[in-house]
């Protein structure tokens, strides 16, 4: 893993650019929608890891959410779906940017602690919009503006102690796909485990419970 703080980004894994422009202002288009229920933080790594396991190459993932809502331990989730060791993931709050290497490049950012647009394009953030490099954004609302069209929005909401509410919005063509197999996983996941559950298991914490 590499940790960057200044403006310049390492070499993007391939060529062929996508857009970064403003981004497409809420109700103007009509996002797909999917809300889950995450009764515990395995099941928020559960939902990243599927996530993970579901990519392809070049989506933004932009996580927004309360502090402690789980957006760093659902990109832990992703990491370890996209073949990372676990526990390799750690918050960027201080350094702004992680660097993984998986089965795809993985840029994991947090802008907490950026105070204006300026800081924000100054850390290079759309320069990673391109080629097969997935984005994992925390705090990405903060900025909207700086955010391709095509991204998978991912609300964390914060409910007790333990559990958690994932909204899902997905603007754009590549992430109506991703959210797509997601359901796709979701639904074949709970397909394979109902034989072997009882209704009380299929309930039980360690599995986000979809709508
Ligand atoms: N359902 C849940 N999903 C995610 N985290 C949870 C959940 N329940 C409890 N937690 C705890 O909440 C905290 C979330 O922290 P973190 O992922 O760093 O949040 P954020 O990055 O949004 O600030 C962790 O201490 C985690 O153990
Ligand atoms: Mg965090």
């Amino acid at each position: 893993m590499r940790s960057r703080t200044s403006a310049q980004p390492s070499q993007p894994a391939t060529a062929s650019p996508r857009k970064a422009r403003a981004a497409t202002p809420p109700g103007s288009a009509s996002p797909a929608l999917w809300t889950v229920a995450l009764p515990s933080r395995a099941a928020t790594e559960s939902l990243g890891r599927i996530i993970g396991q579901s990519l392809t190459g070049g989506e933004t993932l932009a996580l927004s959410g309360e502090l402690g809502a789980g957006k760093t331990a659902l990109v832990r989730g992703i990491a370890i779906g996209l073949g990372m060791p676990a526990n390799h993931v750690t918050s960027p709050t201080f350094v702004l940017i992680h660097e993984y290497e998986g089965r795809l490049p993985l840029i994991h950012v947090d802008l907490y602690r950026l105070r204006n647009v300026a800081e924000a394009e100054g850390i290079g953030l759309q320069e990673y919009f391109q080629g097969n490099i997935v984005t994992a954004i925390e705090w990405a609302d903060k900025f909207p503006k700086l955010l391709p069209d095509d991204r998978l929005e991912l609300t964390l909401q914060h409910h007790t102690a333990t559990t958690r509410t994932a909204r899902m919005m997905a603007y754009g063509p590549r992430a109506c796909t991703l959210l797509t197999t997601l359901q796709q996983a979701a639904r074949q996941r709970r397909r394979t485990a109902a034989p072997r559950s009882s209704p009380a298991r299929a309930t039980r914490k360690g599995r986000p419970r979809t709508s």
